[in-house]
């Protein structure tokens, strides 16, 4: 079991290579977290989402890497500021659920930064989360993602999730969700052995 370590830094600890460092999340975060949520989501969670999230093993955030130019991304959104070393520029919430011996991890949100996207930051994010909901006992993991969002599909199928069911307007604009499905346990022997 690797724990909080993934192959590129641990969870609560800070990378070696200048890459942004992802820990747990403060409270002091929040203000930040809030800040992407509301950039890249068309129906953003409210500030009390996330403070009643904070004890969840799989809320982290990834804090720094300099050099973002608040430029859009190709949707147009932005947050109109550079990056400075500490902001948060990224984050995940996963939790666990007790399910009588078989605990079910959930990834319930995961963003970046629009100026911050396309670098790999959504998959550390992600793979950072799963160990922290693998420490916490979750045997399985799922998720919901919007029929529409090819990209979050892609990164969540190439990390091992399968698609199972559609809930027809699951969202509030009337938009359907697919509920993606992931083996903790073997995703953990995988990376263990990739590692290895
Ligand atoms: C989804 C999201 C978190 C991915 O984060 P990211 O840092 O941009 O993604 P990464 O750079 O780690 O890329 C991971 C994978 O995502 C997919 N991806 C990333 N950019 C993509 C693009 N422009 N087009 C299609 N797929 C893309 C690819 O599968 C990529 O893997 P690869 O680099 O090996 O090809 C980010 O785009 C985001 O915040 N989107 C808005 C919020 C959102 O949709 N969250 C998911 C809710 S379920």
């Amino acid at each position: 079991m690797r724990g909080v370590t993934t192959s590129r830094g641990s969870a609560a600890g800070d990378d070696a290579d200048g890459e942004a460092r992802i820990r747990p999340v403060d409270r002091a975060d929040l203000l930040g977290v809030f800040r992407i949520e509301k950039a890249v989501f068309t129906q953003p969670w409210p500030y009390a989402a996330f403070e009643g999230l904070l004890d969840a093993p799989g809320f982290l955030v990834a804090e720094g890497e300099p050099g973002g130019d608040g430029r859009p991304d190709a949707g147009g959104n932005a947050i109109d500021e550079a990056i400075d070393a500490g902001d948060v520029v990224g984050y995940v919430v996963g939790d666990v659920t007790p399910n009588h011996g078989q605990d079910i991890g959930h990834i319930k949100d995961l963003a970046v930064r629009p100026d911050a996207q396309g670098r790999g930051l959504g998959r550390r994010l992600l793979r950072a989360s799963l160990s922290e909901l693998a420490a916490a006992g979750a045997s399985v993991v799922k998720l919901e993602v919007r029929e529409s969002n090819h990209r979050a599909q892609d990164l969540y199928d190439d990390e091992g999730f399968r698609p199972g069911r559609r809930i027809p307007r699951y969202y509030g604009d009337g938009e359907a969700a697919f509920v993606m499905r992931l083996d903790l346990g073997e995703w953990v022997r995988e990376r263990n052995a990739g590692e290895s």
